[in-house]
């Protein structure tokens, strides 16, 4: 299985991606837990280690991911591929293209990989959203389009409207939470359309570094269903297996459960780093692979519901 994975024609992107929503954003500890230079050292860690693309969005530290992204990479900015996201709120005609010209601002850049709706807005005709992404393709300011949060009834009027130029969906998905795999994975195969999985650490429990006893305590993981029974107590029993494999592969547990989303055709991952040492360990996940009996273990183990009824 190679390291990279094609979304579109000309669109080829490793299976781990960077994922930005950390850098700028101070619920997640910017400015406190890590720096800029950590973040900027964690962007210039992931090239190294083979990683050649970000994950980032207009809304992630009010435009400063966008934008400490432009300053870290600089002149090889052109050499990265950038996915970004137009948010939710901004989904109508106007809003997109003013949307796009503010990222391409912050990016320093003429264009954009790839442009994702972050999230389905229901108040806005599909119509509306798809006239700015079309005249985006046209012009050439965007290259391919991505959704995020989108259920199958909801991509698939884009998809027929753009075909091959819609190329992705972004969801939560991670040994933590496998709930894509009823309807929006079976739907992504079915049409070749990529899956690209956030949160695929379960924000920081797969990697076995929180127990019980201390539980990360910030505004975004705090009061998150995963991190409260009863899920929390069933993703402990994933990372007792995750645990028992990075012994045996000499590897981490954040690689080994990274390493079972990749595994999958279809499915890239972007995981968020605060620092070099997580966004080099996140990459090394690209470096080896599981035995069909060890994926298919962590596949038994990992199948429960996540409920947000939450104690
Ligand atoms: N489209 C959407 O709606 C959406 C939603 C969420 C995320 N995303 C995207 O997906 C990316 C990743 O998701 P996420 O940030 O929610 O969750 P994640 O990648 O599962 O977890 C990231 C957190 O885990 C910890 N971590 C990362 N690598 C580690 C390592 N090797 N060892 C130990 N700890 C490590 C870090 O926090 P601590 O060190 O504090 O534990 C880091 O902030 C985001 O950056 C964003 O680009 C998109």
């Amino acid at each position: 299985m190679g390291r990279m994975w094609a979304l579109g024609p000309d669109l080829e992107v490793s299976r781990i991606g960077l994922g930005a929503w950390q850098f700028g954003t101070e619920r997640w500890g910017y400015g406190s837990d890590f720096t800029r230079e950590d973040a900027i050292a964690a962007i210039h860690a992931s090239l190294e280690a083979g990683v050649n693309w970000i994950d980032t969005a207009e809304v992630y530290g009010d435009g400063e991911s966008e934008r400490i992204i432009a300053e870290a990479l600089g002149d090889r900015i052109r050499d990265v591929v950038i996915a970004t996201k137009v948010a939710g709120s901004h989904l109508r005609y106007g809003d997109v293209l003013k949307a796009a010209e503010g990222s391409l601002r912050r990016l320093r850049r003429d264009w954009i990989d790839l442009y994702q709706l972050h999230w389905p807005n229901s108040y806005v005709p599909l119509e509306e959203t798809l006239k700015a992404l079309e005249e985006l393709l046209a012009s050439g300011k965007i290259r391919y389009v991505g959704v995020s949060n989108f259920p199958p009834e909801l991509t698939e009027p884009l998809r027929q409207a753009l075909g091959g130029r819609l190329v992705s969906n972004q969801v939560r998905y991670s040994l933590a939470d496998r709930s894509i795999e009823k309807h929006i994975l079976p739907y992504a195969r079915r049409h070749g359309i990529a899956i690209i999985a956030y949160s695929p650490l379960g924000q920081g429990l797969l990697t076995g570094k929180y127990t019980r006893d201390s539980l990360p305590e910030d505004p975004i993981r705090g009061d998150h269903p995963l991190f409260r029974s009863p899920n929390v107590d069933r993703i402990f029993e994933v990372v007792a297996v995750l645990q028992e494999l990075a012994r045996k592969y000499e590897r981490t547990p954040a690689q080994i459960a990274l390493r079972w989303l990749i595994q999958q055709d279809g499915v890239v991952a972007i995981p968020g780093a605060k620092n070099a040492e997580q966004a080099r360990d996140n990459a090394a996940a690209m470096d080896f692979s599981l035995t069909p009996e060890d994926w298919a273990r962590l596949s038994e183990v990992s199948r429960f519901e996540i409920t947000y009824f939450t104690e």
